[in-house]
C-alpha cells in the first residue's frame, strides 16, 4: 500500500485530455484503489506543493482523520461538505472510500490540483466537485451553498479570512480546522473568526509517512484537529 507506479498510455490519455501537468504525477494504491498522486522528491516546489511528501495519500493521515470526524458523528453518509483548500483531495478520497451518497465541494486556488482531482472523481463528478477559488479573495458567493461540515485541513495563514463568511452566512453544522502543531496559530485565527461555534473537541495525533522525513519526531507529522461545532 502507498506505493506508485508509472502511468500507462490510457491514463497518461487522462490526464491529458483535462490539461493536468502530468509531468511528477504516477498512479497510487490507496487501499487498494488507484488513485493519480504526485510523486515528488524535493521539499519544495513552486505553488506549495511539497506537503504531498508527508501529508498527503502515502500516509494514515486521512484516514486518522476520517476516523475521528466519524467518531464524533461530523462527517457520515449523506454529508454535505465543502472542503477548503482542498489540495489533491486527500479528505475527499479517504471520505469517498467509506461514506456513501456524499455531496463534496473542494476549492483550492493551484489548478493543476483541480485537474487531477477531476480525473481521480471522473465517476463521481455529479457528487464531488471542484472549484478554483482563493480563500483571500475570491467572490464568496462562488462558494455558497447548504453545507453540513466545512473543513479547512493543513490550513496555512491566508485562510482565516474566510471564517467569517462560513460562520455568518454559510452557517454549517460543523468547522473543522486542522494543521501542525507549529501552526496552531492558524487554527487559532479560524476559531477567533467564527461567531456563535463552540469547541467541541481538540485531538492531537501523530503519524509518518513512506515519503516525508525518516524523523518520526519532524513537526509535520504532529498535528491537532478542532471540532467546531454551530451553537
Ligand atoms: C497543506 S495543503 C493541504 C491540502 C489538504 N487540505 C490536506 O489537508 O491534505 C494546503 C492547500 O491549500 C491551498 N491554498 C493555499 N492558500 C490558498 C488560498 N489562499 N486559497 C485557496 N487555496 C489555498 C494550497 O494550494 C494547498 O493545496
Amino acid at each position: 500500500m502507498f506505493e506508485l507506479r508509472e502511468c500507462n498510455e490510457e491514463e497518461k490519455r487522462e490526464l491529458l485530455e483535462r490539461g493536468a501537468d502530468s509531468k511528477s504525477v504516477k498512479v497510487l494504491d490507496y487501499f487498494g484503489n488507484d488513485i493519480f498522486f504526485y510523486d515528488i522528491k524535493e521539499q519544495s516546489v513552486a505553488h506549495h506543493d511539497c506537503w504531498v511528501n508527508y501529508t498527503g495519500l502515502r500516509s494514515e493521515r486521512p484516514k486518522m482523520l476520517m476516523d475521528i470526524l466519524h467518531e464524533q458523528l461530523v462527517i457520515s453518509d449523506g454529508s454535505r461538505i465543502l472542503d477548503l483548500g482542498c489540495g489533491l483531495s486527500e479528505m475527499g478520497i479517504e471520505i469517498n472510500r467509506r461514506f456513501g451518497n456524499i455531496s463534496y465541494l473542494g476549492v483550492d486556488v493551484n489548478n493543476n490540483l483541480l485537474k487531477i482531482n477531476e480525473a481521480n472523481f471522473k465517476s463521481h463528478s455529479g457528487s464531488y466537485r471542484f472549484k478554483n477559488f482563493d480563500l483571500a479573495t475570491s467572490q464568496h458567493d462562488d462558494i455558497s451553498g447548504n453545507y453540513d461540515v466545512v473543513m479547512a485541513m493543513g490550513s496555512a495563514d491566508s485562510f482565516f479570512k474566510i471564517f467569517p463568511y462560513v460562520s455568518e452566512c454559510l452557517k454549517p453544522t460543523y468547522i473543522v480546522c486542522e494543521s501542525h502543531v507549529g501552526r496552531q496559530y492558524n487554527l487559532e485565527e479560524i476559531i477567533s473568526a467564527c461567531k456563535d461555534y463552540r469547541l467541541k473537541k481538540s485531538e492531537d495525533y501523530s503519524f509518518t509517512s513512506v515519503n516525508g522525513p525518516v524523523d518520526p519526531s519532524w513537526i509535520g507529522y504532529h498535528r491537532r484537529v478542532n471540532i467546531l461545532e454551530k451553537v
